[in-house]
């Protein structure tokens, strides 16, 4: 891969440089998963999947403490268990505001998730966002050697390589986007827009959640003129060459299913089961965020409710929904606008001995998540937009073999791609979902078995290990290597057929 012939440039390209295949792994991404202070590791995903990469190569794990601190530029507090450092930094309360809670949160996340009506627009916080990853970048040069290939996550900190590149680093820098990557039509929407492209550019590797966000990507690498598509993944533009692909991010499959095996004596498992007296449970987990449709799920569970009188005081639906980013004001709002529809709905249906929502702004541990799952006969996953979504993930792979439930899933979730054997709708209809919750309740054990053991094949073949090796093999070699046996997944191809 790589050798492309035909391309004639009109000026020197630099090619992602070649440096030793020994450096370290350093990851960066705005929240670290650092270990408790007893060496106890953080639970999470992206923590769990880079853990053996880190371990094996030697590690770094930089980014934001969670912390402000009024000192410009504080000094970087680095803590080190075995082979794996963690290095954060506090950001003053200004860089917080402009950074975090503004161009990331109010103009790259919204327009992300396809939301340009909740864009908003500040010079204040488009310089601010540059500026921090300016300082981050600077923070993370003092740790840096030579030979160690860094990999930065998501939306936050897609400015933090060509931050880099100018302080002349050379390393082999990799990218990976969480959430999804809009068309040209509404990426163009974003405020600095073509400095987030030639950004991007600054990466020798750039990865998406799904072919169709590599799609998007290059189609505005290729519409605003900055560049064209090369074949075979690769990409030239702002005079860099640059490869682009879609990693599906997955789960520790496994270890998640033992856990909801095990979880059946968990305290707010068994409470949970008691409190339901036989009904059928049908579980929703979200941040409260304005892309999870909450608030259409909550109207799509009242159209079931009104459309089969006889599933009264039979189903509950347990809403399980922690508070996010309250300094925003779209989260304020659909705060309120959940809230208030969950009150309506258990107005309109209730009666004393049946409230026919639960809806909870607390988080859970993930081992009373696996067994709520497990006990779960539809897990209701509903989205407007969201990268992957791995709640969808873990309730497919937290299910018992000889009884599993239902997935129901939003076609504009990431993992819709790879998890089609869900029942797929539409979140904007109501009647739709309503009409996949009364099939996923009656769907006889057969036809859950075989869709389960669909999903079930996908998540064992794809665990959160592979989907991290795959990315890393081609950040770190010219060549794909094959992931525990198989093929690396294909680099982003279709520009060239
Ligand atoms: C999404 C993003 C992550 C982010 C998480 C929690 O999953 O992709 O980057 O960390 O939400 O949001 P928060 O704003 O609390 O970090």
């Amino acid at each position: 891969m790589g050798q492309v012939d035909f391309l004639q440039p009109s000026r020197p390209i630099m090619a992602p440089k070649t440096g030793p295949k020994t450096g370290r792994l350093v990851v960066v991404s705005n929240r670290v998963p650092v270990p408790s202070a007893s060496g106890t590791p953080a639970a999470g995903g992206l923590a769990v999947a880079l853990d053996a990469a880190l371990k094996a190569r030697g590690g770094l794990w930089f980014g934001w403490s969670g912390k402000t601190n009024d000192m410009p530029e504080s000094a970087t507090s680095l803590r080190t268990y075995g082979a794996v450092s963690y290095a954060v930094a506090d950001l003053s309360r200004r860089d917080l505001e402009e950074f975090y809670h503004g161009f990331a949160n109010r103009a790259l996340w919204p327009i992300c998730h396809y939301r340009l009506d909740l864009a908003e627009y500040s010079a204040q916080h488009t310089a601010g966002f540059f500026r921090v990853n300016g300082s981050f970048a600077r923070r993370l040069a003092k740790l840096l050697d030579e030979g160690d290939a860094i990999w930065v996550h998501d939306y936050h900190l897609i400015p933090l390589a060509r931050a880099l590149r100018d302080m002349g680093f050379s390393n082999r820098l990799g990218f990976f986007l969480h959430v999804p990557w809009p068309p040209d039509d509404v990426a163009s929407g974003l405020p600095a827009y073509e400095e987030l492209l030639r950004s991007f550019a600054a990466y020798d590797l750039i990865g998406f959640q799904t072919q169709l966000d590599a799609q998007n990507f290059v189609g505005c690498i290729e519409r605003s003129g900055a560049g064209r598509a090369l074949g075979d993944g690769w990409c030239e533009a702002f005079g860099r060459r640059f490869r682009v692909g879609a990693f599906p991010i997955s789960i520790d499959t496994g270890a998640f299913a033992e856990e909801a095996r095990l979880a059946e004596h968990n305290t707010v498992v068994k409470r949970t089961r008691a409190s339901l007296d036989g009904k059928s449970l049908i579980i929703g987990v979200d941040r409260l965020d304005y892309t999870k449709g909450i608030f259409e799920r909550i109207n799509s569970f009242g159209a079931f409710l009104e459309r089969h009188p006889d599933m009264k005081k039979r189903t509950v639906l347990l809403q399980i929904t922690p508070k996010s980013r309250s300094e925003v004001p779209a989260y304020v709002q659909i705060q309120r606008k959940v809230a208030e529809q969950v009150g309506n709905t258990n107005g309109k249906f209730g009666d004393l001995d049946w409230t026919p929502i639960q809806y909870m702004n607390r988080t859970m541990s993930r081992t009373a998540l696996a067994g709520l799952y497990r006990m779960a006969r539809i897990g209701l996953v509903t989205p407007l937009r969201d990268g992957m979504n791995l709640v969808a993930k873990e309730y497919v792979a937290a299910q018992a073999p000889q009884d599993p439930g239902v997935l129901i899933l939003s076609r504009f979730a990431g993992a819709a791609q790879e998890l089609d054997a869900a029942l797929i709708v539409n979140p904007y209809d109501k009647q739709g979902v309503a009409t996949a919750i009364a099939r996923g309740l009656n769907m006889p054990l057969e036809e859950r078995k075989e869709r389960w053991r669909a999903m079930m094949d996908v998540l064992e073949s794809n665990n959160v290990e592979d989907w991290s090796k795959s990315f890393l093999d081609i950040l770190l070699e010219d060549q794909p290597q094959p992931v525990n046996g198989r093929a690396a997944p294909p680099l982003w191809t279709t520009l060239d057929g």
